[in-house]
């Protein structure tokens, strides 16, 4: 692993917006990623109360909630101030709720999901804004999930690197969906989408620049040798998965993560088995990433 050092301190210097919040409590993980949000139910959140949890958002990249008493409908309904709900291509969801997705992995589970750094879906054309994750059963220890800021990650990089990835593009692939969730009873589809997406995108609301390339979809650099970008990938893989980039989430009952995936990327830790971790995801649509 790289050192993020230079020979003036640390590579990333972050000096935070640290204006007062009025109508929740805002309690940074780290100052460059993630906040626990207090004082705010989200059943009946006030006008107020959702535009400071969309600056919170946008300032801490992720944000928690704890103890939380949502029904499905309440934890839709929450998603959709955000925007229009996304359905998952191939994840199962709760009976007559498409667009509440199971998250759940128990001692017969032969996988979990979200193992390994990615961004939801970007696979999509338009991929997921924003994923609302309620756990309801946890592990007595172990669960957590960990995030990663892909602005950090991007103004890290040395100017050649930059330089060098402007106007890339890769390819995004959904086909290892394929039989992943046939112990859900869930049928293989024909085809999982496919997508060109910009190697470094901006963001729509703050205007910065994130690395959107991820290991969990990401397929390969367009137009240049694939032994090139494997090396590339790989280094951008091993430069965006240092814990200079990083908080990591503990769980407990009734927690919410909200994450932004145009500049976050997450990794659940599958460490618990075989105990029960169980919850629902809200996954909020998003744009064509530019
Ligand atoms: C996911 O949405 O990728 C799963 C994340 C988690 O279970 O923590």
């Amino acid at each position: 692993m790289s050192s993020l050092r230079s020979n003036n301190g640390p590579r990333i210097k972050y000096t935070p917006d640290d204006s007062p919040y009025e109508a929740i409590s805002v309690d940074k993980l780290t100052p460059i990623i993630g906040a626990e949000i207090g004082d705010v139910d989200l059943r009946e959140p006030s006008n107020r109360q959702m535009d400071e949890i969309h600056r919170a958002l946008a300032e801490n990249l992720v944000v928690f909630f704890r103890d939380q008493h949502l029904t499905p409908r309440e934890h839709l309904d929450f998603g959709r101030r955000f925007g229009d709900l996304h359905l998952h291509p191939a994840a199962p969801s709760e009976p007559g709720l498409p667009e509440l997705m199971i998250i759940h992995a128990d001692k017969d589970s032969f996988r979990a999901n979200g193992e390994g750094w990615h961004s939801d879906v970007s696979c999509d054309p338009e991929p997921p804004m924003g994923s609302i994750l309620y756990i309801k059963k946890c592990p007595p220890r172990g669960g957590d999930t960990l995030f990663a800021n892909m602005y950090a990650a991007y103004d890290a990089l040395s100017d050649r690197m930059k330089t060098y990835l402007e106007g890339l593009t890769a390819r995004h692939s959904g086909e290892h969906y394929r039989g992943q969730y046939k112990n859900y009873g869930v049928a293989d589809k024909e085809s999982y989408p496919y997508a060109d997406h910009p190697v470094v995108r901006t963001h729509p609301v703050t205007g910065k620049k994130a690395l959107y390339v991820n290991k969990g979809f990401t397929k390969y650099l367009n137009g240049v040798p694939r032994d090139e970008s494997e090396g590339i990938l790989s280094y951008l893989y091993e430069h965006m998965a240092s814990p200079l980039f990083q908080c990591r989430f503990r769980w407990q009952e009734n927690s919410i993560a909200f994450w932004d995936n145009r500049c976050v990327q997450h990794h659940a830790m599958w460490d618990y088995w075989p105990h029960t971790r169980s919850g629902n995801r809200v996954t909020v649509a998003g744009d064509r990433p530019f």
